[in-house]
């Protein structure tokens, strides 16, 4: 299993995001990851599509846009518009799940859901052949930096059971709190694409705590 790494932007110099974005590109980041609040899902307020077409002309690494977005049908348009190569959303914001990923779908991007540390894993049950990809959350979504659950890794291990059951093929991703102590075991546990924004953008050398990230991912020893 190829393991892929997508940091996080949101704990970036805000000021000097392109440099951000292509550092971790140069040191061969997979995805970079992209978090939309909207002050009503979440508390917090982020980024919208303008940074998303902004960063397309900055760097070929495709954008990974996490809505945590009340209603995303309605954005999920200017999402598109903007570039955005991957897309997900969380189900409880959603009234029409199925019509809102084949909206994504049908622009010939990726589709995925996002699961909140409360939400069951049952929400997938009809949806599951849809998805592009699954996104774990490791802690309640609105901020960087917050404490990894640690009751994420047993969902992990039983969302990789339930895809492999399914004989589909469906990336499991997981996001928040993924650290250098952890990412290994997560990555033994099923994910196979790690989100980390404070790990790396947090840290006072971001390309030493990317690349000591990669290996560890990728269990390599001595990392
Ligand atoms: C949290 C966001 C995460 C965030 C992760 O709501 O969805 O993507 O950037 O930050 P860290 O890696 O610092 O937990
Ligand atoms: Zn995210």
């Amino acid at each position: 299993m190829s393991v892929r790494l997508a940091p996080s932007i949101l704990s970036a110099d805000p000021t000097r995001l392109k440099e951000a974005v292509r550092l971790v590109e140069d040191l061969g980041a997979d995805l970079i990851h992209v978090d939309v609040m909207d002050g009503h899902y979440v508390p917090n307020l982020t980024f919208g599509p303008g940074l998303v077409s902004a960063l397309k002309r900055i760097t070929s690494l495709p954008l990974d846009v996490h809505l945590m977005v009340d209603e995303p049908d309605r954005i999920i348009p200017l999402f598109l518009k903007a570039g955005a190569d991957w897309l997900s959303f969380h189900p409880e914001a959603s009234t029409h799940v199925h019509r809102d990923l084949h909206q994504i779908k049908d622009a010939g991007r990726k589709a995925g859901l996002v699961l909140n540390p409360a939400t069951p894993l049952d929400v997938l049950s009809e949806i599951l052949p849809d998805l592009d990809f699954i996104l774990v959350m490791c802690v309640n979504p609105g901020w960087g930096s917050q404490d990894f659950i640690p009751s994420c890794r047993d969902k992990i291990r039983r969302l990789r059971k339930r895809i492999a059951d399914s004989g589909l093929a469906v990336p499991l991703a997981v996001d928040g709190g993924v650290k250098a102590d952890n990412i290994a075991a997560l990555v033994s546990d099923g994910a196979e694409i790690l989100v980390a924004g404070s790990a790396i953008f947090g840290h006072p050398d971001p390309a030493q705590s990317f690349l000591r990230l990669k290996r560890l991912a990728g269990g390599e020893k001595g990392a």
